[in-house]
């Protein structure tokens, strides 16, 4: 499936993700929401988490961190050893668009242009050449089993041919770390088994580094650790 991403692959066991001692406060009408309470863990290179827990546990807040689409009330994200708090705003954005690939539940797929536009965008932002964008998009798009569709608008798309779009858009840089927050939320089972299958690849073959957030038991034992996290703190760091 997946096994023309051959400039994807890389070998080594290093390092892809570090999370030390991070803390987020949010100050609400309510009162202050501890999301993230001392939250510790490293990452290797090509691991795949999973991670799980309850509704309004902090799971996506941790994600959005340690994508560096909100800053920490206190605490580190180091992403291949950059300690990424450190940067200033314009440098997180080049970092976050060149070593970060996102994947939402809700796909956030631009629908009035073209499912090749939507995943050349990460490379256009971060000025890559307009042909090599395009024939890696294609690339892509052709390893997924989506490259019939690519002068299609997304919305006219299944579910499952949507999130293939995200799943190429969020590779098309050839991110160190892919952040998926339940990419399978939205989907029927077997569409969603298709795209955990397509990420596992991902992570197994081409040393992807993948975290997952998602509410789905079976997904998450096959994943190669799952984190379990409970108001706001780290319960559980399983090998699976
Ligand atoms: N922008 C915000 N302002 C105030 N509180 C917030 C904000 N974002 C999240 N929270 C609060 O932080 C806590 C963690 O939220 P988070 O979205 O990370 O949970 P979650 O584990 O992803 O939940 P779900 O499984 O429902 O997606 C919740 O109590 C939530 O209400
Ligand atoms: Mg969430």
């Amino acid at each position: 499936m997946v096994s023309e991403l051959t400039e994807l692959d890389a070998n080594s066991n290093s390092i892809a993700l570090g999370v030390k001692n991070l803390s987020k406060i949010f100050d609400s009408v309510a009162g202050k929401v501890v999301a993230l309470d001392n939250i510790n863990f490293t990452v290797k290179k090509g691991e795949f988490v999973s991670i799980v827990g309850p509704s309004g546990s902090g799971k996506s807040t941790l994600l959005n961190m340690i994508g560096a689409l909100d800053r920490p009330t206190s605490g580190n994200v180091y992403i291949n050893g950059i300690d990424i708090f450190s940067l200033n705003d314009s440098q997180i954005a080049t970092m976050r668009n060149g070593l970060i690939g996102f994947i939402f539940q809700s796909f956030n797929l631009i629908n009035r242009t073209t499912v090749l536009k939507n995943v050349k965008l990460p490379g256009t932002i971060a000025g890559m050449d307009g042909t090599e964008t395009n024939m890696r998009a294609m690339k892509i798009l052709e390893a997924l089993g989506i490259a019939d569709k690519a002068t299609q608008k997304p919305v006219n798309l299944s579910g499952g041919q949507q999130q293939r779009v995200a799943i190429a858009r969020s590779l098309v840089n050839n991110p160190t770390i892919v952040l998926a927050d339940e990419p399978t939320g939205n989907l029927d089972t077997k569409t969603g088994d298709d795209v955990f299958d397509m990420l596992k690849t991902l992570s197994h073959k081409f040393k992807r580094t993948i975290i997952m957030v998602t509410h789905n038991p079976e997904l998450a034992e096959s994943t190669d650790r799952s984190i379990l996290i409970k108001d706001g703190r780290i319960e559980r760091d399983v090998t699976n």
